[in-house]
């Protein structure tokens, strides 16, 4: 039998909650022994859940019971989450996040922890909600060169640019459709301004690469300057305006990382990805193209990658995982420098231009980088 504490219990703490507890036969049979919710730790009173007679409010209830053995961090952010995550790796407990802020921002440090103490930190769920995507990165395509990926990976971002279109909707009002569904952070701020899709986009290059990228190198556009009409333009011309993560090895060693709306022609299957789905495409040098699709954001399906590594955290708890990269800097190119064709609106008409670089784009009012 394992133990276990969540920590936070918001849109993914509560389906954490659920998935074990509905699923809990095969919790256990994958874990191999029972998986029992011990603790949740939250400051808010949330008297009408089933799961109040499990609330405590102090952290260090979880921190001082040996008896638990994996703490789920699911408050997000850098604040306590961090002097939480530390404290619970340093008391020996396996830590299990979606905190995409934290790993990106803290991953090397809480990974050396994690090492240190001969514990497992897994965060599956930060990258795709619940899509699988990082074990395949980390194991499964390990032995290739790894030559590019490109995804959608924020789902509040892609459900707004679908909604627009679908429904005519100006983005405040999709908006708020998103945050109902569960799809957007607490501050969309960061959703609508590409930092959350950044984040994804550096723990796939810390991973895939073995250095670190860290959050503010790299180069960032999000949808808030994306207009109905360039949607509806995009749509009539056979494509799509997608908010893309974006990172490309270079021959010149380099690494070429960036988030922008991009203009996705309809040969690209990324054009094909509505609602709140996340996709991503990973070119290995051996295996080719792969493409991972599926629901990148929301309570259950996000649970469902957490509640995965809670079962793979049980399964390694004797021998952890050596999951990591170093505190190197990942070499960086600037993507502006990457030629490519352009779809721009100049004097109120739309074109695609010859491949070009970003500073020889003509004067326009509108311009996407066309994904070739
Ligand atoms: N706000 C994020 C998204 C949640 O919309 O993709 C999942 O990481």
């Amino acid at each position: 039998m394992t133990y276990l504490a969540i920590l936070g219990f918001g849109t993914v703490g509560s389906g954490v909650a659920k998935v074990l507890t509905e699923n809990a036969a095969e919790v256990a049979a994958g874990a191999g022994e029972e998986v029992r919710l011990k603790y949740i730790v939250d400051i808010r009173n949330i008297p009408d859940s089933p799961f109040a007679p499990l609330m405590v409010k102090d952290f260090a209830v979880v921190e001082q019971d040996p008896e638990v053995g994996v703490v789920v961090e699911t408050i997000g952010g850098c604040g306590v989450a961090l002097a939480f995550t530390r404290r619970a790796l340093a008391a020996g407990k396996h830590v299990v996040t979606s905190n995409k802020q934290l790993v990106a921002e803290h991953g090397v440090e809480l990974l050396a922890l994690a090492k240190e103490h001969g514990v497992n930190y897994f965060f599956e769920a930060s990258v795709g909600g619940g899509i699988p995507l990082l074990r395949p990165l980390f194991n499964d395509l390990s032995a290739n060169r790894i030559l590019s990926m490109k995804g959608i990976l924020n789902g509040t971002t892609n459900y707004i640019l679908t909604a627009m279109l679908q429904s005519g909707k100006e983005l405040d009002e999709a908006l708020k459709e998103a945050q109902s569904l569960g799809y957007a952070e607490l501050n969309p701020d960061s959703d609508l301004d590409g930092t959350d899709a950044v984040r994804k986009t550096c723990i796939l290059a810390d991973l895939a690469w073995g250095r670190e990228l860290k959050p503010e190198l790299v180069p960032v556009e999000g949808i808030r300057g994306v207009a109905l009409q360039d949607i509806r333009s995009a749509a009539a011309s056979g494509g799509a305006i997608k908010l893309l993560c974006r990172l490309i090895r270079g021959e010149d060693g380099l690494t070429y990382a960036w988030v922008a709306p991009h203009y996705v022609p309809a040969s690209s299957m990324l054009c094909h990805v509505d609602q709140a789905f996340n996709a991503l495409i990973i070119t290995g040098n051996a295996v080719g193209d792969t493409m991972f699709y599926g629901t990148g954001a929301g309570s259950v399906p996000t649970a469902s990658a957490v509640a995965g590594d809670v079962v793979d955290a049980v399964r390694h708890k004797s021998s952890p995982r050596g999951i990591g990269w170093s505190d190197a800097p990942l070499p960086l190119g600037d993507p502006d420098t990457l030629p490519s064709r352009w779809y721009i609106r100049s004097e109120g008409k739309w074109h695609f231009t010859e491949p070009l670089t970003a500073d020889r784009i003509p004067a326009c009012e509108a311009r996407y980088r066309v994904l070739d």
